[in-house]
């Protein structure tokens, strides 16, 4: 019988639905389907990583043996493969324990490895000593009948596969699909998210057993791609999740601790904690490595790479409003099935022609982009996604939220009570056409894009790229993009709307002899040079001055950036 499915099959049902939700444009806005609240998710993923182990191996092969002896600690729900390559391909296998009990019983029975002389830190993160010569090897594969669920889950589509994969999509409807589906981050990536932020939680927890480690940002709102970044926010206390029972405490009890006092300077406080945090990091967690303070920048973070994970980790732990903003763009990406692949192949199409650029600068961000797809979506004949003020005006006592700073991120959590009806049927190709139209057309120069009104109103300073911060409204999501960088982002949407027009009136796969050819959404995703209207300016090296992200108050723009040694 099937690993995975041996026990706890209906858990395996929630989350194949969830994940793996396959769907047809067709189908999209009139189908009703299952939606789950943001904290519900957060919290069986928050779950399901103190259930798991990640254990190093020889190879795949290492698992029945490896099966065999953890089945001692406790029942094993699951096992996902993945393996990285660094100088030698490193093997690791992610299991999943019937709970947290049996899972720490397996941690807490581990070695240390007497031939190293190393910091005895415990965490998940294991390796597994082969002793077994083949023989017995094979015996251990026969005596279980377990099956690994996942073999090199954490693998990327290479960039050929997936053209020939949408090259071979009946039309352009199902290539918008294709590319989500096949680039989305999958459960692994997420299951090993969360085993990350555990790791941290867990590292904090002696001093501060309410620590709450949660994981933000594309990791969890939907929009991520495979092999995205882990946003992650620390909080001492679980404030994240709901204050209402450390304020209830805090009233009632009549035992107070004695703590430290906090510096009358909030800012420079919780830049020396997380230095500290840093170091702790940096000395103490195994898989921890490359560790960087950006602590100048407006969300101070500490930057690091988990080598078992081969993960890029960014914790911050001031944060709040950009965690809240997750939770909106998660709903947002519920709310309609189509978001999430519209918002896919725009990202990829602003990837493919250089306005989006992995380092921080004077270039969008994914994040504003997104901004952009929400508000075009809300502001169409028959809207596709509500406005915002409508989500915070229907929010009960339930769903208030304050940040430490005073900053009101309340808006309805439940998807009934916003009340939105969606009557628009168009199909994923006709608003990716539309996408391109409506910004070919709109005055970046005198509007400012406003979710929260869902309208276009008057910009209030001089900004290349005005978006509204839905929580924070005086400030301006996309104040770091230059002049230049909008002027190019107007080029290339008229562009866009200039080769998909074609496309769109011939949806279908071109009949093609022999070799496919590219068509579709294909014809978007040419690199750089390849664009049609380009004037000598625009292809100035971009390179950009660190200094002038100084007065960016609301991009995650670092100012300096120090290694720990
Ligand atoms: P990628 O990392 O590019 O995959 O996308 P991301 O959505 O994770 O973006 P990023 O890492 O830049 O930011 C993480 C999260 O912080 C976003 O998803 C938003 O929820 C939030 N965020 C980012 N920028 C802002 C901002 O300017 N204002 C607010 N309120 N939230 C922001
Ligand atoms: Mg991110």
């Amino acid at each position: 019988m099937h690993f995975l499915m041996r026990s706890n099959t209906k858990q395996f049902l929630f989350w194949s639905k969830h994940l793996y939700r396959t769907c047809t444009s067709r189908t999209l806005a009139s189908e009703a389907k299952e939606k789950i609240a943001y904290s519900e998710m957060m919290q069986r993923r928050q779950q399901q990583a103190t259930r798991s182990i990640v254990v190093q191996v020889q190879s795949e092969n290492s698992f029945p043996e490896l099966y065999n002896y953890c089945a001692s600690f406790g029942e094993i729900l699951s096992a996902h493969h993945y393996r990285i390559q660094q100088e030698e391909e490193q093997h690791y296998i992610l299991l999943e324990f019937g709970n947290a009990q049996e899972a720490s019983a397996a941690i807490t029975a581990s070695a240390y490895n007497d031939e190293l002389s190393s910091v005895p830190a415990h965490s998940p993160f294991l390796w597994f000593r082969a002793t077994s010569g083949k023989r017995a090897l094979k015996a251990a594969a026969k005596s279980i009948k377990a099956t690994l669920a996942v073999v090199n889950g954490t693998t990327m589509l290479d960039s050929n596969a997936l053209t020939d994969l949408l090259c071979a999509a009946p039309n352009l409807d199902k290539q918008i699909l294709y590319l989500h589906q096949h680039t989305q981050l999958n459960d692994l990536g997420v299951r090993l998210r969360f085993l990350a932020a555990l790791q941290v939680q867990q590292a904090v927890s002696g001093m501060f057993p309410n620590a709450n480690a949660q994981p933000f940002g594309s990791s969890v709102n939907g929009f991520g791609r495979m092999g995205c970044d882990l946003d992650l926010i620390l909080r001492f206390d679980r404030e994240v999740v709901g204050a209402t029972t450390v304020q209830q405490r805090n009233q009632e009890s009549r035992l107070v601790f004695h703590t430290k006092e906090n510096l009358t300077n909030g800012r420079s406080q919780t830049q020396r904690q997380m230095e500290s945090i840093g170091d702790m990091l940096h000395l103490f967690l195994p898989g921890v490595c490359h560790v960087r303070r950006i602590l100048q920048a407006r969300v101070p973070i500490i930057k690091y790479h988990h080598e078992h994970l081969n993960l890029e980790v960014d914790l911050s732990m001031s944060n709040l409003t950009g965690f809240y903003m997750s939770e909106l763009l998660y709903m947002f990406g519920e709310l309609d099935e189509r978001v999430r692949p519209l918002t896919f192949s725009i990202r990829r199409w602003a990837q493919a022609c250089g306005l989006t650029n992995p380092s921080p600068g004077r270039w969008i961000t994914n994040f504003s982009l997104t901004c952009l797809v929400i508000y075009f979506l809300q502001q169409l004949k028959h809207p596709i996604l509500p406005i915002i003020n409508s989500m915070m005006k229907s929010a009960t006592s339930d769903d208030i939220r304050l940040t430490e700073d005073g900053i009101n991120c309340s808006f309805s959590r439940d998807f009934e009570r916003i009340g939105f009806r969606c009557r628009n049927t168009s199909q994923l190709s006709e608003l990716l056409l539309q996408f391109f139209e409506f910004y070919s057309q709109f005055d970046f120069h005198n509007r400012a894009i406003s979710l929260n009104e869902g309208r276009a109103i008057a910009k209030p300073d001089h900004s290349a790229l005005y978006i509204v911060n839905p929580l924070e409204q005086v400030l301006n999501v996309s104040k770091n993009v230059s002049l230049e960088e909008c002027e190019r982002l107007r080029i290339e949407v008229r562009n866009a709307a200039w080769v998909l027009e074609s496309e769109v009136e011939n949806p279908s796969q071109p009949e093609s002899e022999g070799a496919q050819l590219a068509w579709g959404i294909l014809h978007l995703f040419k690199s750089n040079e390849k664009s049609i209207i380009r004037p000598n300016m625009f292809f100035k090296p971009r390179m950009v001055d660190v200094s002038q992200l100084f007065d960016s108050e609301d991009a995650d723009s670092p100012t300096t950036s120090v290694e720990f040694k």
